[in-house]
């Protein structure tokens, strides 16, 4: 790079303040993008943790110190793209929350069991719900997963194949001989071999039986495979065909349709905006 070139640089570093000692001490200098070439209009901004991920950890202590951060004149909260993640389009699809927002980790999981499925010719409903199943833990919240993912795709796909996603989540914990289905080992390491689902979790398990639709979840367990084969690499476009029949994408791209699950994809969008 020539000295012109380097004069003509735009210069974006923030000028540095000292963090307080509360929020170095608490670890929090990673909610608050420091002095970088990528500071938006001279200003640090902060990362403010949700609430429900800093619930009952030092970390939600420090949520007043972080209000005080935003009263300097160089720090701001932050609101709209996080240069940390990659630009979403301004229509997004769901191939590209896979790519552009999911943790790799569970995009694989999502991708080879839906893989599993086709392979053991299962059809397009399951198929579907194998993909997404996961999707809350890819993205948004792992609590609850399954009824946040039943939320998140239920305007555009069939009902039953929403329905399979909420209710895989209770089906998990319980065994079906019928189709092979024993309690996973993931969960005696995850919970520990003691564990035992709570009441509401076990009544969801009891009418899920008597459903209609109970195989078709059921399926999704069976699919819901923790082993990967690292040597197989699964991309999103060999389900381009079963999406393009089973997930009704809106023009508008998720997030922007005002359907009353919009804000869940635009939270995954803009993840770490104040508000
Ligand atoms: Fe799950
Ligand atoms: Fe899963």
């Amino acid at each position: 790079m020539t000295e012109a070139t380097e004069a003509q640089r735009p210069m974006t570093r923030v000028p540095p303040h000292e963090l307080p000692a509360a929020l170095r001490d608490a670890g929090l200098s990673n909610w608050i993008r420091e002095p970088l070439d990528d500071a938006l209009d001279g200003r640090r901004r902060i990362i403010m943790p949700p609430a429900a991920a800093v619930m009952g950890t030092p970390a939600s202590a420090s949520q007043g110190a972080l209000l005080d951060e935003a009263r300097h004149p160089d720090t701001v909260f932050m609101m709209g793209d996080n240069p940390a993640l990659p630009k979403m389009p301004k229509r997004p699809a769901l191939k590209d929350f896979f790519l552009l927002r999911f943790s790799p980790i569970a995009r694989t999981h999502l991708l080879q069991s839906a893989r599993v499925a086709r392979l053991n010719g299962l059809g397009e409903k399951v198929i579907m719900a194998c993909l997404v199943h996961d999707i809350a833990i890819a993205g948004l919240l792992s609590a609850n997963h399954g009824y946040w993912g039943a939320q998140l795709v239920a305007p555009y796909v069939d009902e039953e194949v929403a329905w399979a996603i909420e209710k895989h989540e209770a089906l998990r914990y319980f065994a079906d001989e019928s189709v092979g289905y024993t309690y996973p080992h993931a969960y005696i390491d995850y919970f520990g071999p003691d564990y035992r689902p709570p009441d509401y979790i076990r009544r969801e398990h009891e009418a899920a039986r008597q459903h209609r639709w109970y195989m078709t979840s059921r399926l999704v367990t069976v699919n819901d495979i923790y082993s990967f084969d690292p040597d197989v690499t699964v991309e999103f476009d060999e389900f381009a065909d079963v999406v393009g029949r089973n997930f009704r994408q809106p023009a508008e791209g998720l997030g922007f349709d005002g359907s009353p699950v919009a804000h869940m994809w635009r939270t995954m969008i803009w993840p770490n905006n104040f508000l």
